[in-house]
């Protein structure tokens, strides 16, 4: 077996990789419960795409035939109701751990350097999922799949110049057709998931090339021995990872890791399940009631409001009265994000050491955050507006103070080493 993995080693280090992103991966010790969501991440990409491949088996892409393909995955087709409750699951899951897993990356601040590179993957593996999510929401054409994307797509018209030629561009046709979910479907199943996976290789290269950082937020390649040495056999780490990493902080990421994150797999699969199989609609969070009616291009459902994991930007949105400023509005909402690491001046990363105003910023954010999320599924009404208006303020507010309190922040002293009971 030795001599077998030798022979292959010589000609592609699979192995010595393996070794290097995996199991010797030093992870630090003091790894908590946020640190799962990143495996967590994976784990639904993979759900995705095997549901996604199986659905694709029988789904028709075409505006005469979708939807009774959708009713035929769940009424006739062998377990097509677990695949598409899997999959239509797995999306809304996906935002609930990528938003925890970009809310831990801020509390601990894992985007300042040396992670602003692995920080704007992030950010644009965030951006592609968006895009997939709203193209396969078009994919069951029913009422809110259609206005849905009718609203969206009608906000690039606001664009001055290019804004009508990019919507026909976008859509394919006059109005959204056909051609529009056939192409929609192209880029759903195959242009964007092979773009969100080189996606998610380079961003996990670039967190493996600076390591990981932790809840205290300090550096563990610490001068090896500066605790005496004797921790330091206690693990055969890869003999490259030894010279450059402190073992004291940092522990190989098989066993430690693997285990820690099998607890996460665990407890996000009883979640998972409960959802498929008691509560696939989720009250109309996940998969939205006008939906279930095929999409009529002669008949307005009442109320349009995207799927939850849109509503915090469209709520920023529709708190601008002007279309083409609420438009503006909401790409700055992510330009800003992507902006983090600039924004944040501080040479503390974690919250844990960090001012109690960073602390209150922190949560006005979080705060803010949360009340789009609600107010954007909600219907339009003076009050509503007013509050939407108040947390997109605050919401940028976020970004404008960090970066001038940061910079001369009174930060507590750090520990030497990560702190773990
Ligand atoms: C498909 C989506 C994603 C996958 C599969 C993924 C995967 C991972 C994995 C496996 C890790 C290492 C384990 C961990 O620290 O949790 C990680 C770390 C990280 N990710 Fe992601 N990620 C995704 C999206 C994002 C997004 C949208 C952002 C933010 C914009 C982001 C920011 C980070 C940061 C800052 C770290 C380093 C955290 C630290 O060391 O403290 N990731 N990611």
């Amino acid at each position: 077996m030795a001599g077998l993995v030798n022979w292959i080693d010589q000609r592609l280090p699979i192995v010595n990789a393996y070794r290097k992103h995996l199991s010797q991966y030093p992870m630090p010790k003091n790894f908590n419960f946020w640190y799962v969501f990143g495996s967590l991440a994976m784990l639904v990409l993979v759900n995705q795409i095997i549901t996604g491949i199986w659905l694709t088996m029988n789904y028709v892409s075409s505006a005469e035939g979708a939807f009774a393909s959708i009713e035929y995955i769940m009424r006739d087709v062998e377990y097509g109701w677990l695949l598409r409750y899997m999959h239509s699951t797995g999306a809304s899951a996906f935002f609930v751990v990528i938003y925890l897993h970009m809310f831990r990356g801020l509390i601990y601040g894992s985007y300042q350097k040396p992670r602003e590179l692995l920080w704007l993957f992030g950010m644009l593996i965030f951006l592609v999922l968006m895009a997939e999510a709203f193209m396969g929401y078009l994919l069951p054409w029913g009422q809110m799949s259609y206005w849905g994307a009718q609203v969206i797509i009608s906000l690039f018209g606001a664009i001055p110049v290019i804004g009508d030629d990019l919507t026909l561009w976008i859509r394919g046709d006059y109005v959204i057709s056909g051609a529009t979910l056939n192409r929609f479907f192209a880029l759903h199943v195959i242009a964007l998931p092979l773009v969100l996976l080189l996606l998610v290789v380079l961003h996990v290269l670039a967190l493996h090339e600076v390591g990981s950082n932790n809840p205290d937020g300090i550096d563990t390649k610490l001068p090896k021995g500066s605790q005496g040495d004797e921790h330091q056999t206690q693990f055969t780490f890869h003999q490259d990872y030894t010279k450059k990493y402190d073992i004291i902080d940092s522990i190989p990421f098989h066993p430690y890791g693997t285990v820690k994150d099998l607890i996460g797999v665990a407890v996000f699969a009883l979640f998972f399940s409960y959802v498929i199989f008691f509560a696939p609609e989720m009250g109309g969070y996940f998969l939205e009631a006008p939906n279930f009616e095929a999409a009529n291009p002669m008949k307005t459902p009442e109320h349009i409001a995207p799927v939850w994991y849109f509503t915090p930007f469209y709520a920023i949105l529709r708190a601008v009265p002007d279309k083409l400023l609420g438009v503006a509005a909401m790409g700055a909402a992510i330009v800003f994000l992507f902006l983090l690491p600039w924004f944040d001046r501080c040479n503390v990363r974690s919250f844990r050491y960090r001012s109690k105003l960073h602390l209150a910023n922190l949560v006005q954010f979080t705060i803010s955050f949360i009340g789009l999320g609600i107010l954007g599924s909600l219907p339009v009404t003076p009050i509503f507006t007013l509050l939407a208006q108040i947390f997109s303020f605050t919401y940028f507010m976020f970004f404008i103070v960090l970066f001038f309190y940061s910079k001369n922040e009174a930060t507590k002293p750090l520990p030497k080493r990560v702190t773990y009971k």
